[in-house]
């Protein structure tokens, strides 16, 4: 693809800011579109777009112009402004249509691995929904599904390494979902990817034809428990292990509904946990060859400031 001008939603976000970080390297010319202006970036040579996916009028403005589209935005936990429907979907919806109205042919989907009809939680029936509006469309598209993504301004990386050093709740043990009644039964399975591999994708995906119509699951070169996970992190930021307990999934649940305050998980993130989120890499190493995926300890050590990038 010559390089010209990329509308990138979500570009704010955690994933946002290291696709528009590799795009701009790249040469690109990136319209970053996000509601809340004070959150960009100092530094960047980009156009900040202040825009609400619900704003099919300000998306098709966003998109006049433009050689292609990635959009990223997506929630993990909804807010009583927004819910998966509205931020996957209907988001999903009007950005597609506003593609269209401005005739712009390329287009990058964030879904999620573990999008697919039927699945057990919300978030993941909310993407799916919204990869079958993209296939459907007439546009030049590409899909991408991550499995958990780590890296620098991650929120999930950051709790991980508050929970290794000891500054978030319960302190003295790392927590993880487990089977059985006390939680000690069948950890399930994580591929972790870091964050700067994804953008490169993003980056590869948008300048290879062949990806256009496909379908690509994106996960890291480790396949690991939630135990493991957790005790790489420890092993990172303190050079030891650390006490990692199950919390039972029944006892993870119960607390979701009781909706405690600070409670960093909901209901639908424990149903999410009971599932593994692996995938074969095969397809997206062949087709974005040569392809290096950063092991998943350089990922942890980056966003702990222990290694330099
Ligand atoms: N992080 C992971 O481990 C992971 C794994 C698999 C898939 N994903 C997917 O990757 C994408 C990015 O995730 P992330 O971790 O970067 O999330 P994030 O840090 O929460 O960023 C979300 C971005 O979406 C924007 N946004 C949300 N609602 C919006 C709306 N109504 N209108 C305009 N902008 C809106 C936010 O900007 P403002 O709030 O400032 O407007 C922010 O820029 C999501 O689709 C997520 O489902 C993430």
């Amino acid at each position: 693809m010559e390089k010209r001008q990329v509308l990138v939603t979500g570009a704010t976000g955690f994933v946002g800011r290291h696709v528009v970080e590799t795009l701009c390297q790249h040469g690109y010319q990136v319209r970053s579109l996000a509601r809340r202006p004070q959150k960009w970036t100092a530094g960047w040579s980009v156009e900040p777009i202040v825009a609400d996916m619900r704003d099919g009028s300000a998306l098709t403005a966003a998109a006049e112009g433009c050689a292609a589209i990635i959009h990223l935005v997506g929630i993990i936990r909804p807010t009583p402004a927004q819910g998966f429907e509205q931020a996957h979907v209907t988001a999903t919806s009007n950005m597609l249509l506003a593609a269209a109205r401005a005739g712009v042919g390329r287009y990058l989907h964030m879904s999620a691995l573990g999008a697919k009809a039927g699945a057990k939680s919300e978030y993941h029936r909310s993407k799916w929904q919204a990869e079958q509006l993209v296939r459907t469309s007439a546009l030049r598209w590409t899909i991408l599904q991550p499995s958990l993504i780590l890296g620098p301004g991650g929120a999930f990386t950051n709790q991980l390494l508050a929970w290794s050093r000891g500054q978030a709740l319960p302190y003295f043990f790392m927590p993880y979902f487990g089977g059985g009644w006390w939680g000690q039964k069948a950890a399930t399975k994580v591929q972790p990817i870091y964050v700067g591999d994804v953008a490169e994708i993003f980056l590869r995906a948008l300048e290879t034809d062949s990806a256009c119509g496909q379908t690509y699951a994106l996960a890291g070169p480790k396949v690991m428990t939630w135990p493991e996970l957790l005790q790489l992190a420890a092993a990172v930021t303190r050079g030891r292990p650390k006490l990692v307990l199950g919390v039972p999934f029944w006892l993870g649940k119960l607390l979701a509904q009781l909706r405690l305050p600070g409670l960093p998980f909901t209901e639908n993130e424990v149903t999410m946990a009971g599932e593994d989120n692996i995938a074969d890499t095969t397809p997206l190493r062949t087709d974005f060859a040569p392809l290096t995926l950063t092991e998943p300890w350089r990922g942890l050590a980056l966003a702990a400031g222990q290694v330099a990038k």
